[in-house]
């Protein structure tokens, strides 16, 4: 059998990896300025991960949703506390998609309205739910296309007004920060906007987290920089580290019922294990100041480069727009600096997703590089 290739492949294979670096079979190091698509949150092969992993793997590592699971409580009660969001309720599921799936239908569930507005560029996933919500012509089938929704333009409000006051609305979408189209920011005013427009009609605040959560931007969830607070987030990425795991927390508005929703793997012991860690180690080490002080100091040093047009995002979660071919940096970062960077849609920009854990020097060797391929 053959893999289904869908995949475009640098020629790299990590066999190893550590901290804020991973390395190949001949042991050539590559600084990790990716963090695997945005999931490697407190480092690679963190001491603490693995050691909360090892232990539960030898206890037990799966059994189903129909016993007593208190890890699945602790960690609801951990999450609360280190997100703020104490009063909130905790359903865990598997993947991003899986999580906005799961918040969609929470939303019309809530309301029994059907539809949901979204924005322009947003990215939510690749199931039937997050597909229809987000705006990729592309990686929709004829058999996704039966749905439509409209894209709104992000940062405007009076569009979303006009929506609402069609009717039928469940629920609004939007992205912490929208990560696959480049590092694209909602203002604040805007958010805040949405929540009280949201207020006003009656309808479900979805903030997808998936990529912009877990104190990637120095906040606990980016949304939070803006003072609102979500009747829905959805989680995924950062959460387990690289271990699979999705989550969705919901205001105590919503009630539950038993098989509202369900998962056979979602919350499994391993997965809790694995986001339990995440969050010791958030916590343990202060990630977010970290995030928040090394955030800074890359925007500062990055912005002063000549061909560097501007800096966007916050904290680890940074988009570099460049006069040029942002491809070409990114490839030349890799082959000729080893250094993992990301893409995104628009190909002047450059996503860096590092692990929260980096130090100054991790940022110095990233600054010197860019600053040698843009002279
Ligand atoms: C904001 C956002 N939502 C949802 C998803 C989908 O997550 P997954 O790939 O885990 O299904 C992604 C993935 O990039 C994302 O960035």
């Amino acid at each position: 059998m053959k893999l289904f290739d869908v995949y475009p492949l640098f020629p790299i294979e990590p066999v190893k990896a550590l901290g804020a670096y991973v390395y190949d079979k001949h042991g050539t190091e590559y600084l990790d300025f990716y963090g695997g698509h945005a999931v490697i949150s407190v480092g690679h092969s963190h001491p603490t991960y693995v050691e909360k992993i090892t232990n539960q793997l030898n206890n037990i590592g799966f059994y189903s949703n129909s016993v007593i699971n208190n890890l699945q409580v602790d960690l609801a009660e951990q999450m609360g506390r280190v997100s703020g969001y104490e009063d909130y309720n905790l359903f865990l599921c598997n993947s991003g998609a899986e999580a906005v799936e799961n918040a969609l239908k929470m939303a019309s569930f809530h309301n029994c309205k059907s539809k949901i507005l979204a924005f322009e560029k947003g990215f939510h996933g690749r199931t039937m739910g997050a597909l229809r919500v987000t705006d990729g012509p592309k990686i929709k089938a004829a058999f996704n296309g039966t749905i439509t929704t409209e894209y709104l333009p992000l940062n405007e409000l009076e569009p979303v007004e006009q929506a609402l006051e069609e009717g039928d609305i469940a629920g609004i979408i939007v992205e912490g920060i929208q990560g696959v189209a480049g590092i694209i920011e909602p203002t604040v005013e805007f958010l805040k906007g949405l929540r009280d427009l949201a207020d006003k009609f009656g309808v479900v605040l979805i903030l997808d987290e998936v990529q912009s959560g877990f104190g990637r931007t120095g906040d606990f969830f980016a949304h939070q920089h803006a003072g609102i607070k979500a009747d829905v987030i959805t989680m995924a990425k950062g959460m387990g580290n690289g271990f699979p795991i999705g989550g969705i927390i919901l205001s105590p508005e919503f009630k539950a019922s038993y098989g509202l929703l369900g998962t056979t793997f979602g919350g499994n012991h391993l997965a809790c294990a694995a986001c339990s860690a995440v969050l010791d180690v958030i916590e343990e080490e202060k990630l977010l100041e970290n995030v928040k002080n090394q955030g800074a100091y890359l925007i500062q040093a990055l912005s002063k480069i000549e061909s560097v047009e501007k800096v966007t995002g916050r904290g680890l979660m940074l988009g570099i727009v460049v006069n040029g071919d942002g491809k070409a940096l990114r490839s030349a970062l890799l082959t000729k600096h080893n250094i993992f960077t990301g893409g995104c849609a628009n190909p002047n920009i450059l996503r860096l997703l590092p692990p929260m854990n980096i130090t100054q020097k991790e940022s110095d060797k990233l600054i010197e590089a860019v600053k040698i391929e843009l002279a």
